[in-house]
């Protein structure tokens, strides 16, 4: 049974009897893009709940508000077909405060053509997400820009719930699904996929080679000749900002008219598999997330930790001492002449060998924990390193952890993030780990301390966030939604799967 709620107080005390929801906010006239974002919440979640409110905000003056498609009646038959518990469809949702969008993620795309659109969108999502308090929110890829502000939203508003976001859903000849649709014409209806058929293009363009977006967004244009372009524009998918060369990857978006309807639609760019990159300090939990983040998204992941673990525990086997600041010549040369391997193990943990030799659990010592910064600080061990952690992830496809990835090793990575914590609750994760309770937690502090001001300082590839790498700061985060969060954002960048 699928409930309506148009009060807002009645809804919230329905609401307060549910556990977990999954939340589809939509305007109505409902489609089968919304249908798979309606499926997937209901798969997802105990309760699913639909909004369905045309939010005059989100409309200029001389926009569609007034004309845009209203069908209840239909709309809750197709929520009851997809299992959703409850529609909450207010008749207003009266708001004077509004949310004024991260700056920079409304210079391009749709946002100067459409002054005061996200502002009203991001009012009242954050509006229905206070009503409705949903553990996941559903979006569908087609407004790439929606999508990168929402994102934003809930990190600079530590909003306690995940997004997913979900591919664009289209019709057989390839148009975006869209409540608009329903205004074109048979005419219009006829040359609309130009739209999509001229991003394909480009995408095929840049699977040959192409890298500058200025040709890309050309050969985009000249494929819709019949259709009015409002803007076609290559920008980093998360940030927005609008790129000449695609290095990596791109969000290729485009808003077109035809006659008065206008349509937008997006395709991503993707060179290769991405590449994630975390860093951070010394116990703010990376090997933890980046396992798990590589196993949700089925990715490699590489530990270039260990392998400076593993160049220490090598270099005190030969008997060096690693105290005198001289043995740096003769650790770079066991690091030149060293075999270093790593292999998944079916518990997601990582075993390592040296020379073939297993030395999973005897780089994990203190003694190792103590020399691994002075190793790692060494010239010549991290340009062997750094060459095979390169070599590691040419390709894509991995989630490599350290302290320079972002910054040293994978400038380019498709994703960065930066992953710290206070060194008050760093010091109460390694208590934890080390399952003691009568060590000095203060010893800890001070140690972990000592480690940031050595790794930080280090003349070559200091620890330091990429100035474009996503800071998630984690004390008081679960490691699973702190996973949730990486895997989210590694989402927004991957490859449409409708392509
Ligand atoms: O994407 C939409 O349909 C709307 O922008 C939304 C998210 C329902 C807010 O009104």
């Amino acid at each position: 049974m699928t409930r309506l709620f148009t009060e807002p107080i009645a809804f919230q005390e329905w609401r307060r009897s549910q556990g977990v929801v999954g939340f589809v906010p939509t305007m109505g006239a409902l489609h089968a893009g919304h249908e798979a974002l309606l499926r997937r919440a209901k798969a997802e979640n105990p309760t699913a709940i639909a909004s369905i409110f045309v939010n005059p905000l989100q409309f200029g003056p001389h926009e569609d508000w007034e004309r845009y498609p209203r069908s209840l009646g239909d709309d809750l038959d197709r929520c009851r077909r997809c299992g959703i518990d409850a529609v909450f469809a207010p008749l207003a949702l009266p708001v004077m405060t509004q949310v004024q969008p991260a700056p920079h993620l409304v210079q391009t795309l749709c946002a100067p053509h459409r002054p005061g659109h996200f502002g009203g969108v991001a009012t009242i999502v954050l509006k229905l997400w206070q009503l409705v308090q949903p553990q996941r929110a559903y979006f569908g890829q087609k407004d790439g820009q929606q999508v990168a502000i929402l994102r934003h939203l809930v990190r600079d508003l530590s909003l306690p719930l995940a997004l997913t976001i979900c591919p664009t859903v289209r019709e057989t000849d390839g148009l975006a699904c869209s409540s608009r649709n329903a205004y074109l014409t048979p005419a219009q209806r006829a040359i609309a996929p130009q739209l999509y058929g001229a991003l394909q293009r480009a995408v095929a363009e840049f699977a040959a080679g192409e890298r500058a977006a200025a040709a890309l967004c050309a050969t985009a244009r000249q494929a819709a000749p019949e259709v009015t372009w409002q803007y076609l524009e290559c920008v980093h998918p998360l940030t927005l900002s609008p790129l000449t060369a695609v290095e990596s990857g791109a969000m290729l978006a485009g808003a077109v008219f035809l006659g008065d309807t206008r349509l937008i639609d997006n395709v991503m760019l993707r060179a290769r598999q991405p590449l994630v990159a975390i860093d951070g300090p010394a116990g703010a939990g990376k090997s933890t997330v980046a396992r798990r983040v590589a196993d949700r998204l089925g990715l490699r992941y590489f530990d270039s930790g260990a392998t400076y673990r593993a160049i220490a525990w090598a270099a005190l086997r030969a008997g060096l001492d690693l105290a005198d600041p001289g043995s740096g010549e003769a650790v770079g040369a066991i690091a030149a002449g060293v075999n270093l391997d790593q292999q998944p193990a079916a518990d997601l943990s990582t075993r390592v060998f040296v020379d073939g030799e297993e030395v999973t659990a005897a780089i994990r010592t203190p003694e190792i924990s103590r020399w691994v910064s002075v190793v790692a600080a060494v010239p010549a061990v991290r340009a062997v390193l750094g060459a095979q952690q390169q070599a590691a992830g040419r390709s894509g496809g991995v989630v490599m952890e350290g302290r320079d990835i972002g910054t040293a090793i994978f400038p380019q990575a498709e994703l960065k993030i930066y992953l710290t914590a206070s060194v008050a609750e760093r010091a109460q994760r390694r208590l934890r780990d080390l399952g003691e309770t009568n060590l000095d937690l203060g010893a800890i502090e001070a140690a972990i301390r000592e480690r940031d001001e050595r790794d930080s300082t280090r003349a070559i590839a200091p620890l330091r966030r990429a100035p474009d790498a996503i800071q998630i700061d984690t004390d008081g985060l679960s490691i699973d939604r702190i996973v949730e969060i990486i895997v989210e954002l590694y989402r927004s960048q991957t490859v449409d799967p409708s392509l």
